[in-house]
Parts: structure tokens; C-alpha cells; sequence
């Protein structure tokens, strides 16, 4: 059986066939999926899906491009949420300093220290929780680790989501007690030390996954992804890890199953 450890089903690029989708899926081999939120709207879909298909678990966080509008008060929906049957981590929470120039009103370090103070935070409502942590990270490898660190997120756990680091980094994130994320980047032609750190990261400590609807693995990049796409990325995976793809798949289901503390 395949674990999908983070997709968006919540997502409006699924408006159209969500429910046939997701039924084809389950009957094809797709065992699990966390759907993850992106933001406090996106909290209560995803606990719809969680709670209409046995399949689907919820993670709930508030993703660091999504912090408009977030303050003390509407934290608090994000700990009453993660109350909430199903809710198997906290996510996707981390930094992302892609896009920092888009901010008029803010500076470049204005925006890094809201994202840190935010990211801090989430991982402390994990920490009283007692959930997992799901990390988005994207050209901030060393504030994230740092903050990971201070936070003592190890304790936690959890995963470093769409892993785009030096295989160097992966190695100390595992070391910290992470689990690391691939999905489709890994097929990429051009993805060469993402691959480098999946050759890299023990087999106990990978996890795939699909991020739908955004990075389909080839031969289908650039379209809209979905989770029927994860055997690409298994049998890329399994190339790098020179298993087969049985091994692999039963080796991520029992990961996921480990991460987000469910039965297998
Ligand atoms: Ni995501």
C-alpha cells in the first residue's frame, strides 16, 4: 500500500472530480493520505476530507506564505483544530524567503522575523499537542535548522516536506529525528542533489509523497498531480536506494505509519 504523507485534495484545482478522484485512488493501491492545510481557511477543509473518507488524515498549521491575517487569537483556532479526531500533525509550518521582495509594506527582514516568530510559536502548539510537525523550508536551510534546534522539534518529530537540501543537511536532520519528504522533484532532470540526498538518507527515515496539486513527477510534470502519480516517484526512489519498488513501498508505508503514530 502507498502512504501519501502531504497532499492538497482541499485545493480548488479539485473543485471539478474530488470525489472520483479520491474513490479511484483507494481502490488503486493508495492505502493513506494526510491532507495537509496551508492556512486557517484551508484548516476546516481539510478536516471535512479527514472526516469523510476513512483514508484521509489532517494535518493543521498555518504555511509561512499564508500568515496574513494570523494573530494570538486566530492561533488558537489552529489548537482547537489540532484537537480535533484524525489530526495526526501539525503542518505545513516553516520558512520560505522565495518570495520575500513581494511585500510592499515590509522589509525583506521585517518578513523573516514575522515567518520565524510564527514558526516558533507552531512548533511550540506542537510541542503541547504532542504531534509531529510537517516543515516547509525553502532557501532557509540554516534559520530552519536553527529554530528546529532551539525548539528542541526533535522531541516531536516529524518531516522536512519536498526535502531540497544538501544531502549534508538531510543527514542532520535525520540525525535530529526527522523523517525527509521526496515526491515528484526527485524524476526531475535537473533535481540531481535532491537525489544525491535521497541516496543519502537511510531507508528507515524516507517517506514519499505527492504535494498535489503542484509538483507531478515525469512523465507527467506540469500537470495537475494526484496521488496515482507516487509510483513514479517510488520507482525512481528505489533506482537511488537499489531496492525494489515492493521494498520501498512497504519500507515508506511503515515510515508514514511511524511519523504520524497510526497502526499499520
Ligand atoms: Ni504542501
Amino acid at each position: 500500500m502507498i502512504f501519501d504523507t502531504h497532499a492538497h485534495y482541499d485545493d480548488r484545482r479539485f473543485d471539478e472530480d474530488r470525489e472520483e478522484l479520491l474513490s479511484g485512488l483507494f481502490k488503486s493501491g493508495i492505502g493513506r493520505i494526510v491532507n495537509v492545510a496551508s492556512g486557517l481557511p484551508s484548516i476546516q477543509t481539510t478536516l471535512s476530507l479527514a472526516k469523510a473518507y476513512p483514508e484521509i488524515y489532517a494535518a493543521v498549521g498555518v504555511h509561512p506564505e499564508e500568515l496574513s491575517g494570523l494573530n494570538e487569537e486566530t492561533i488558537e483556532q489552529v489548537r482547537q483544530a489540532a484537537a480535533c479526531e484524525k489530526v495526526v500533525a501539525i503542518g505545513e509550518i516553516g520558512l520560505d524567503y522565495y518570495y520575500l521582495g513581494d511585500d510592499e509594506k515590509k522589509s525583506p527582514e521585517q518578513c523573516k522575523e514575522e515567518q520565524k516568530y510564527w514558526f516558533g510559536k507552531q512548533l511550540e502548539l506542537a510541542r503541547d499537542c504532542h504531534l509531529p510537525v510537517i516543515i516547509h523550508s525553502r532557501e532557509a536551510a540554516k534559520d530552519t535548522y536553527d529554530l528546529l534546534e532551539q525548539h528542541h522539534a526533535g522531541e516531536m518529530g516529524g518531516v522536512i516536506h519536498c526535502y531540497s537540501y544538501s544531502k549534508e543537511m538531510a543527514q542532520e536532520y535525520v540525525k535530529m529525528g526527522f523523517y525527509i519528504g521526496f515526491g515528484g522533484v526527485v524524476t526531475f532532470s535537473n533535481a540531481k542533489k535532491v537525489r544525491e540526498a535521497a541516496a543519502a538518507v537511510p531507508l528507515e527515515r524516507i517517506v514519499i509523497e505527492t504535494d498535489c496539486p503542484y509538483l507531478a513527477p515525469v512523465p507527467n510534470r506540469g500537470k495537475r498531480n494526484s496521488s496515482a502519480n507516487l509510483p513514479y516517484v517510488l520507482e525512481t526512489l528505489a533506482e537511488i536506494k537499489e531496492c525494489s519498488v515492493e521494498e520501498l513501498e512497504e519500507a515508506t508505508w511503515k515510515n508514514a505509519c511511524d511519523l504520524y503514530g497510526l497502526e499499520e
